[in-house]
This record gives C-alpha cells, sequence and structure tokens, in this order.
C-alpha cells in the first residue's frame, strides 16, 4: 500500500521546520541585548540554595520555562514532539504543540500530537489559531467543540490561542479575516482557560488590556527578536518563485513589537510568557526581572529535538545552569527575589517603553 498524499498544510508544515533549521530565520538585532541585570558583588545566598522552582496557571513546574509551541500535524512532527515531551517531563517544564488545525481537519494526525500524553508533563498547551475562530472565505469558524477536541488530543491543562496575522499576510495561503477574533477568544476563553500568544510580533499594551477583557488567563508576548516568520516566508516565496510574497517576507522581517519591551507593556497583572529570541538562561533571568513569570524557547528546542530526546534534556538543563548563575550574581534566591532587581534598559528597546507605554 503506498502512503496517501501529504496534504498542502503538512508540506507547509514539514516545511517551515525544514527552512527553520537550515536558513538563517533570526530577527537582525538582537533585543536582550538591550537589557542588563546589576551585579551583586556580595550575594548573601549560597549557590546550592538557589530555588528555581515556580507555580504558572496553577501548575507547578521545576523552572520557568515553556517549549513553545511549535509542530504536529506531519510525518516528522511526531518524533520531534516525542522528543521534547519526554525532556519536558524528565526536567519538569512546560511544553506547547503546534497548531492543531491539521489534525482537527484531518483527524488521522492526530497522533503527531497525542504522542505528548504519553509523557506526565506537568504543564500542556493546546494551540490553535486565532484567525481560525472566524470563517475565512468558505472555511467555517472553528468554536467550542474545536477547541474541545484540540484539548482532549493532548490532555491539554491549557488552550494557547496564538495571533499570528504578520504571517497570514506574509504567507500564500495565509487567512486574512481579523474581524470578530477579539470575539472568538472571549467565547472560548469563557469555557476554557485560554493563554494568548503571538507567534513574533509581540503584543502591545493596548492588545494585552483587550485579551485581558477578553477573559484570557495569561499573555505569551512572541516578540520580535527570535525566529522570524516573515523571514521563513521569505524563503518558501524565494523557492516557489512568488515573487510579491518574496518582496512582503523581506520588508517586514523586522516587524514587531520586540520581546523584552512586550513583556513590560503587556503586563496588565496577568501572566506573562517571554517568548521570541531567548536563547539562554541569562536571557530567562532578564526576562523574569522585566516581569515574566516564565520564558518560552522554540526554534533552539527544536534544533536539540531534531536530535535526541536528551538533547532535549542538555539543553534544558544548560538554560536552568544559566538561570541560576544569574540569580546568584544578583542575590537572588527565589525568582521572586529576582523579579525585584533592577533591569537595565537601554536603547532601542527602552524607546519602546518611553513611547508605547
Ligand atoms: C517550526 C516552528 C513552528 C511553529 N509553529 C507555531 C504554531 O503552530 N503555533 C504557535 O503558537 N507558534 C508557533 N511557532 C512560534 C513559536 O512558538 C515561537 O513563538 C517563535 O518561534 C519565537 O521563538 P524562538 O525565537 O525561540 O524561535 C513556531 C515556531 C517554530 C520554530
Amino acid at each position: 500500500m503506498t502512503a496517501p498524499e501529504p496534504s498542502k498544510t503538512e508540506q507547509r508544515k514539514a516545511e517551515h521546520v525544514n527552512i527553520i533549521l537550515e536558513q538563517d530565520v533570526s530577527a537582525a538585532y538582537d533585543y536582550w541585548n538591550d537589557v542588563r541585570l546589576v551585579h551583586d558583588a556580595l550575594p548573601e545566598v549560597d549557590f546550592d540554595e538557589i530555588d528555581v522552582s515556580t507555580k504558572l496557571l496553577g501548575r507547578k513546574l521545576a523552572a520557568p520555562l515553556v517549549i513553545s509551541s511549535m509542530t504536529g500535524g506531519f510525518g516528522g512532527g511526531r518524533e520531534i514532539n516525542a522528543n521534547l515531551a519526554k525532556a519536558a517531563a524528565e526536567v519538569g517544564v512546560a511544553m506547547g504543540v503546534g497548531s492543531q488545525r491539521a489534525a482537527i481537519e484531518k483527524p488521522e494526525l492526530a497522533d503527531t500530537y497525542a504522542v505528548v500524553r504519553e509523557y506526565d508533563i506537568p504543564l500542556r498547551f493546546a494551540n490553535l489559531g486565532a484567525p481560525q475562530l472566524v470563517a475565512q472565505g468558505t472555511k467555517r469558524a472553528y468554536g467550542a467543540e474545536d477547541a474541545q477536541r484540540a484539548m482532549d488530543m493532548i490532555d491539554a491543562h491549557v488552550l494557547i490561542c496564538h495571533l499570528n496575522f504578520l504571517q497570514e499576510i506574509v504567507q500564500p495561503e495565509g487567512d486574512h479575516g481579523a474581524r470578530g477574533v477579539l470575539e472568538g477568544i472571549r467565547r472560548l476563553a469563557g469555557r476554557f482557560p485560554v493563554m494568548a500568544k503571538e507567534t513574533g510580533a509581540g503584543i502591545s499594551r493596548d492588545v494585552a488590556l483587550r485579551l485581558k477583557r477578553a477573559g484570557v488567563k495569561a499573555i505569551d508576548v512572541g516578540g520580535l527578536g527570535g525566529t522570524s516568520f516573515s523571514a521563513v516566508e521569505y524563503y518558501r516565496a524565494k523557492k516557489d518563485l512568488a515573487t510579491l510574497k518574496e518582496r512582503l517576507g523581506a520588508t517586514f522581517w523586522n516587524w514587531g513589537i520586540p520581546t523584552p519591551a512586550s513583556v513590560q507593556l503587556a503586563n496588565v497583572g496577568l501572566p506573562v510568557v517571554a517568548t521570541g529570541g531567548v536563547r539562554d538562561g541569562h536571557h530567562v533571568a532578564k526576562a523574569i526581572a522585566l516581569g515574566a513569570s516564565a520564558a518560552g524557547m522554540a526554534k533552539p528546542m527544536l534544533e536539540a529535538a531534531k536530535e535526541s530526546a536528551e538533547a532535549v534534556v542538555r539543553e534544558l538543563r544548560a538554560v536552568i545552569e544559566e538561570l541560576r548563575a544569574a540569580m546568584f550574581l544578583t542575590g537572588s534566591r527565589t525568582l521572586k527575589d529576582l523579579s525585584e532587581r533592577t533591569a537595565i534598559v537601554t536603547r532601542p528597546t527602552a524607546d519602546w517603553l518611553e513611547a508605547a507605554a
């Protein structure tokens, strides 16, 4: 028996992973360099007593880390998710799967996500795109039943609604309808614990307030500075000779609100997850000092997961060790102590905080 042809969505998902692994798709500027922690030459804390454990959305984590939503929905996604899940369970950190639309449209793909249920992950995030919450041309709007299926598929604790209109506008098959999306989020947030998440362009103060009023329980800022989906789409378009999309991808490569600025702007009294360009535990420490409850990492986890679950564990443990070192050097025994330390913010990130607050 020959395997059925992969659908366009499956092909796209495989292409995204391959492009992200093979090309430079990072934003041009590292905004984490604009944030400095103040060294404490007399920390008055023993390194061994530093405690990085925390609670996020009611779930206990060994460290304030989220393996960000990435994949599922194509053949290779299953192994990546299994490796990420095994490591998340072993280390005790949160994990999200990629958009589950593929499996809602084609239930035989559910297994590429559901594999994460086999591991005891302390906080599991389901994932649906906010654009799917409204009808797009002939495509129906997703509602509570679809969200329930996504949650059940991975036994999720929390549902992520991702906001990705930058990606939708630069990708050839993008959904362009945005009217009614906030209302769709409000409906889901009335039934499920929802975390709103950007995918690379950040969350402003105004958007954070609108999301809070809609009832979301947390915000993942998904800011500018890490993986750029405009860059990813640029490479896809280049390959397909889609000149206009290639141009759009290049033009909007660095569009968005820098992650560290967004962490402060989106802090409206809900837990904030700092995702976008987080590459080490020093970045995580900066995020916590700026007010984040946890930090999310995607690309570095994908690279490790392509190798093995052990490689993901190694990467997570290294990040935690760096976070502990930064805590030691700022005299912080707990994450709460760290959140009270001064973070010096320089330009251009400081300009964002001045102009956009
Ligand atoms: C291969 C890949 C696929 C992704 N797919 C999704 C997705 O389906 N849903 C989502 O919310 N974010 C998705 N993202 C965005 C990440 O969760 C994250 O916000 C973004 O990559 C920035 O983090 P980074 O700089 O650490 O890569 C994806 C990222 C990668 C690398």
